[in-house]
This record gives structure tokens, sequence and C-alpha cells, in this order.
């Protein structure tokens, strides 16, 4: 018993929780993710995949397939995806999925994205796609894991190991990954001038700094969660790229803090969810570059006219005087949700410690679900 649990200490290196300690990796985890692919001088991606080329060419859709945080980080791409190459991008829950008729799949890229690429719900819709004819690809964290044997192709995130159950650096390495997967697609179709790939990938290799500056504030996110603990419910506001990182936000509190929390694109919380705002349900929103920050600081006002308090992750160059809480984003351009997402992690971890909660085995959650 003993030297198991000395066992188990040492492999925290310190840290209470794996969580904390996976939270803290994410600079390292990304700078291994980005390692060797990045050639921002001849505006390149080398991710070793070589799909054929007129496979590029002819490609009309992207649909990406996954569960729980992988789905939020494909919906996170999609974004990024359609931007960059001109290329309709659907994003659909794994168990959800069904290669619908209408849909040509010659014309098809089918994305499964699994950090353990043993997630039954989602190996099940990649083989869908796979009998349909659709041209198939994971992104995984895992190196022989059952999904790279089902597809065509796979890209590895190299986030390296994940203990606790709720993910966070593979997020982190997820999006990145799929990012530099939306510069080459976009590169090799023509679609994304060789300046604005230089300006993402810039962005790219700035996102570990950045990272570590989010987590150097983590005191301040301490003190917030040490004073909205006992609200009745969160709720996390996004627009653009900053709505699956809301997404993402609340999904952590509910699973390692068992609160209530919800995520809504900014602008439809008047649409219903304003009905639900007290003075008792903090709002905690994405205010930086690619989260459009003013239209969503006009919901967080509606919040706070409701009675709630408001915090807000905002962009260095950017003041809202009436956030309660607002902690500091850096400038990398379309990746400062992601960096908001760091917050909202923090913010979950210490919700949930504050509570004493089992946060890297939270009840009646798997690491991997491999029943569908
Ligand atoms: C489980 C985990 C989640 C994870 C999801 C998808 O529900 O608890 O943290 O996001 O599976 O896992 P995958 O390995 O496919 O990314």
């Amino acid at each position: 018993e003993t030297v198991e649990w000395e066992a188990d200490a040492a492999e925290k290196a310190g840290y209470e929780h794996y969580m904390r300690k996976e939270i803290h990796e994410q600079p390292t985890a990304l700078r291994q993710t980005l390692s060797g692919r990045v050639d921002v001088d001849r505006a390149r991606v080398d991710l070793d995949v070589s799909f054929p080329e007129a496979l590029l060419e002819r490609i009309e859709e992207v649909q990406i397939v996954a569960c729980g945080t992988s789905y939020y980080a494909g919906r996170y791409a999609a974004r990024l995806i359609e931007s960059f190459a001109d290329v309709r991008t659907t994003v659909e829950i794994a168990s959800e999925y069904a290669f619908g008729a209408g849909r040509d799949p010659d014309r098809t890229l089918t994305i499964a994205v699994t950090q353990s690429g043993e997630t039954a719900d989602t190996l099940g819709a990649i083989r869908r796609a796979d009998s349909a004819g659709a041209r198939t690809l994971a992104v995984t964290n895992t190196l022989g894991s059952s999904v790279t044997r089902a597809v065509d192709d796979a890209v590895f995130i190299r986030a390296g190991p994940e203990i606790g159950v709720a993910a966070t650096k593979t997020f982190a390495s997820q999006v990145t990954t799929l990012a530099l997967l939306a510069v080459a697609l976009g590169r090799e179709r023509g679609t994304l001038s060789a300046s604005r790939a230089r300006s993402v990938l810039e962005n790219l290799r700035g996102l570990p700094g950045a990272v570590q500056q989010a987590l150097d504030a983590e005191a301040d996110v301490v003190a917030a969660a040490e004073q909205y603990r006992d609200e009745d419910a969160f709720f996390f506001l996004g627009r653009d790229l900053g709505v699956p990182v809301a997404l993402e936000g609340a999904l952590k509190l509910k699973e390692i803090a068992y609160d209530h929390a919800e995520g809504f694109p900014a602008g439809e919380l008047k649409h219903g969810p304003l009905a639900l705002v007290t003075d008792r349900t903090p709002v905690l929103a994405v205010l930086t570059e690619g989260g459009s920050p003013a239209e969503t600081m006009t919901n967080v006002t509606e919040a706070q006219t409701r009675g709630a308090d408001a915090i807000g992750c905002v962009s260095a160059d950017r003041e809202f005087g009436t956030l309660d809480v607002a902690f500091e984003v850096p400038d990398v351009g379309l990746l400062e949700p992601l960096v908001a997402n760091v917050y909202f992690q923090l913010f979950a971890y210490h919700v949930a410690n504050e509570k004493s909660r089992a946060i890297d085995k939270p009840r009646n959650l798997a690491k991997s679900v491999t029943v569908e």
C-alpha cells in the first residue's frame, strides 16, 4: 500500500492531482505538438500525412466526429478549417453520426478526434464513414490505438500521457494539431495566403508562452474560485471560437465539481437561458480575439443587469471595466480562446478542490468509454 502511494505521489511530481499537473504541462505539451511541424518562413506545415494531391482539390466536405472534450476541440477546429481551407466542415457527436444521403463519399474527408483512440462511439462513427467510402483520418494522442487501425491516416497530437479523467492538455494539443491541419489544407488548396498562414503560425508558436502566462496568474483564479464556489449555477458564454470554449468550460465544472454549469453561444442567452440568471449564477465569458468580444460583452451586460457577477477572459489590449473579475489573455490572435480555456480549467479545478471532490476520478465517469 505505502509503496504504491509513494509511486503515485512521485508520478504526480509534487502536484496533489494529475489534473493540475496536466493543466500545468500544457506549455510543454504544446511545444511537443508543434515540434518540427511548422515552417513559418515558407508558410508551410508538415504533419507527416500525405493525402493524394487530387483528394485535397476535390474535397467538398470535411466531417469531424468525436465525443466529450474532443468534440469541442472539433468545433473549434471546424471554424478554422472553413476559414482557411474554404471547405464546408461539419462536426458531429460520434454517437449521433450517420453518413447521410446526398453526401459524396469520394469528396469527403472524415476526421475522428479522440485522445484515447479507444472511444467506442468514435470508432463506430469512423467505421461508418470508412464503409461509406470516405477518406478517413484520426487525430489522436495514442500510438497503436484502435482508431489508428481503423483509418487511412493518423496524426498524433503528442501531448504525453493524460491520467486525469477530465481532459485538459489534450484539448489544447488537439486544437493545435487541427489548426496545423487547417493551415496545411488551406495552403495546399490555395485558399490561404502565405502571409495569413505566417501570422497563424506565428500565433501558434506564441501559444505555449501565452498559456504559461495564464498559468502564472493561477493565484487570481484561486481567489475567484474561493469567492464563487457556492453559487447555484455557472453560465459560460462565448461567440465564434469562444463557443466551444464556453461549452468545454462548463463541461469541466460539471465533470469535476459536480456543479450545474452550461455553455451557450452568448447571443442565445436572451432566447431562453436568461430566465435562469439571478445574482446566484455568475457568468464566465470569452472576451478575446476570435470570439467577437464587443458583442459578447453586450450579452454579459444583459446578465449583469439581472444581478449576475461576470468573470471574463480578456485580450491584453482590451478593457471591460464593468467585469467583476478579469483574466488577461496575451495576444495570440485566433488562439486566444484556447488561452481563455486554460483559465476555465483552473477555475473548475479550484472550485472542485475547494469542495474536496475526487478530481482525478470523478464519480460515474471513465477516462475512456469503450461501450456505445
Ligand atoms: C470520456 C472522458 C472525456 C473525453 C471523452 C472522449 O467521456 O471522460 O474526458 O473527452 O471520453 O474521449 P476520447 O479519448 O475519445 O477523446
